[in-house]
């Protein structure tokens, strides 16, 4: 290749912000004088590395929008510690089919069993593969609907929180909610269902939804289309926070 060529396709890729081809345009300059490659070959091989670095990018960036509280992924649960738990049901959720179908996911049961780290391991997977995904804690959620509201701007908000193709909406009850915020919760419930997956964890039967959403009608309405469609993981078990103490006894 001539050395003015050379340079200009250096400034070429940098123009075109192929940074990726740059860097690896020597070596593979080089392999191909012992190994010639054909040139579709080598310039998939270029391409490659280029669509390689992008991929990575795009996913961080998608699981840094996701806002998750802590990067934990199914690698880093310990399924012979929580029998109750079928390792083959959460490796089925972990392959997206349940998004295909618009299906939810509720992981129900007490304190510490891993109902947050499994509603964070499906969605780093989620966002992964390139879905928006989005954690949020339920009492926070309400916060930022009630303080939209207040500034008008309720339906902008509730759009905002129904367009991700994932929702995480941790610890459902541990706060009971006003009658006018349950409202603003049915509607964003309303708004995603049959249209987007979401994740619930909670701590409460279906049964005390009522007590946490005061309002039954409200209540039922959420719990019925929250469960129309929806795998739900009850965990029965001991709280992996208290793994050392339960050891000692
Ligand atoms: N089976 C497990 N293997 C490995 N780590 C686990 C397991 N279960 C829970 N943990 C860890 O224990 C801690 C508590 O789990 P997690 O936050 O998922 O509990 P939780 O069910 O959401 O509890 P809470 O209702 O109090 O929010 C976390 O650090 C989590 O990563
Ligand atoms: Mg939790």
């Amino acid at each position: 290749m001539e050395t003015s060529n050379y340079r200009r396709l250096q400034e070429n890729l940098e123009y075109l912000k192929l940074k990726q081809i740059g860097l690896h345009l020597n070596a593979v300059l080089d392999a191909n004088q012992t190994t010639p490659l054909s040139f579709i070959d080598t310039l998939l091989k270029l391409t490659d590395y280029e669509r390689e670095v992008k991929e990575h990018n795009v996913t961080n960036a998608m699981i840094k929008v996701a806002a998750f509280p802590h990067l934990k992924t199914l690698n880093d649960f310990d399924f012979a510690f929580q029998e109750a738990i079928s390792k083959d049901q959460i490796l089925d959720l972990s392959s997206l089919r349940f998004l295909e179908k618009q299906e939810n996911i509720v992981f129900q049961g007490s304190s510490g069993v891993g109902k947050t780290h499994l509603a964070i391991s499906i969605g780093i997977i989620a966002a992964q593969n390139r879905n928006s995904t989005y954690f949020i804690k339920c009492h926070d959620l309400i916060q930022n609907l009630k303080a939209a509201h207040a500034e008008n701007r309720l339906e902008a908000k509730l759009k905002t929180y129904a367009k991700y193709r994932v929702l995480i909406i941790d610890e459902i009850g541990y706060l009971p909610l006003a009658a006018d915020d349950a409202k603003m919760f049915f509607q964003l419930i309303d708004k995603r269902y049959e249209k987007k997956s979401t994740i619930f964890t909670t701590n409460a039967s279906f049964q005390s939804w009522i007590d946490i959403f005061q309002d039954p009608m409200i209540a039922n309405a959420i719990v019925d289309r929250v469960l129309h469609h929806a795998t739900v993981i009850n965990i029965v078990g001991h709280s992996y926070r208290l793994k050392n103490h339960l050891q000692q006894d």
